[in-house]
């Protein structure tokens, strides 16, 4: 069997090459996500806790979206990814909206270099962190930036299971290889590790797993082949048949189902 040359999903060099095909994190599949999915839980439990006036801290912002609303409501938001040109478009869109109280900031909080994880703001300086879909690298510094009583909110992909039919595709596009799939293992016992390393303690989490459903071939395609580099991928048309015969054998109602799972949870730092 020919070697693999595909980086891990969600590694530095994973995003480094998404970096090359995307202006920005986001999922270029079209597919029906079932309702309280985790997503909408994430932006309510955030709405619900950001109060006029605070200063906020956005970690693995991508290109930088939802910073532009926390920045309606707070005093201050910064927000950092280590993707150059994703933070660089953030800003851009930012200052294209006249909105001014948000610094994006280009910065690797788990960068090797340092020995130690380091958040890129002052001491005793943030009431909120929000994380959506980000890593969970940079706890060991949250207590040094939180104000007394800080609150984190972070929605964590959650370890999906892998569909029946991916052996029916070739080698490189097995599920375990796309950027799909977290490969998170227990990610509600990661989070507790995490916190209790640093002194910290869960104060809530809460699990979600709900359908996505595909209605064609192309989109399924286009999942398994995400975040994949172009050179390992072969193109639809040479694996159609193997598409249409996976909705031909797992389709229910005319769409195969893939489980969308994510985990939310909250912490009180102080
Ligand atoms: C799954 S994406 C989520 C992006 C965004 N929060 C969203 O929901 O669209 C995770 C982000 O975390 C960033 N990231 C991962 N490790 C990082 C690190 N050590 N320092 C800064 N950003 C990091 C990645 O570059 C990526 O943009």
């Amino acid at each position: 069997m020919a070697e693999l040359r595909i980086p891990r999903a969600h590694s530095n060099e994973w995003y480094d090459h998404l970096a090359t095909v995307e202006d920005g994190y986001y999922y270029p599949r079209s597919s029906r996500l079932g309702a309280r999915n985790g997503e909408d839980a994430y932006q309510e439990v955030v709405d619900e806790h950001l109060k006029d006036g605070m200063r906020v801290l956005e970690v693995g912002c991508g290109h930088g979206e939802l910073a532009v609303d926390l920045a309606t409501k707070a005093s201050h938001v910064t927000a950092y990814d280590r993707i150059a040109p994703w933070i660089e478009r953030a800003a851009q869109t930012a200052a294209d909206r006249g909105v001014n109280n948000i610094d994006y900031i280009c910065h690797d909080a788990a960068d090797p270099a340092h020995d130690r994880v380091t958040l890129p703001v002052g001491d005793n300086s943030v009431d909120l962190f929000g994380c959506r879909r980000g890593p969970l690298h940079w706890i060991p510094d949250a207590e040094r930036v939180a104000k007394p009583g800080a609150v984190i909110l972070h929605l964590a992909p959650m370890e999906e299971p892998i569909p029946a039919w991916t052996s029916k595709l070739p080698h490189k596009l097995h599920y375990e290889n796309c950027g799909r799939y977290s490969g998170a293992g227990s990610i509600h016992i990661s989070v507790e590790n995490r916190l209790h390393q640093a002194g910290l303690t869960l104060d809530s989490g809460w699990g979600f797993d709900v359908p996505e459903r595909f209605d064609d071939a192309r989109e399924l395609y286009t999942v398994v082949t995400w975040g994949l580099p172009r050179d390992e991928v072969p193109p639809f048309e040479d694996i159609e048949h193997r598409f249409e015969r996976i909705f031909e054998t797992h389709a229910e109602d005319g769409a195969v189902v893939l489980r969308h799972c994510r985990y939310l949870w909250k912490a009180i730092v102080g």
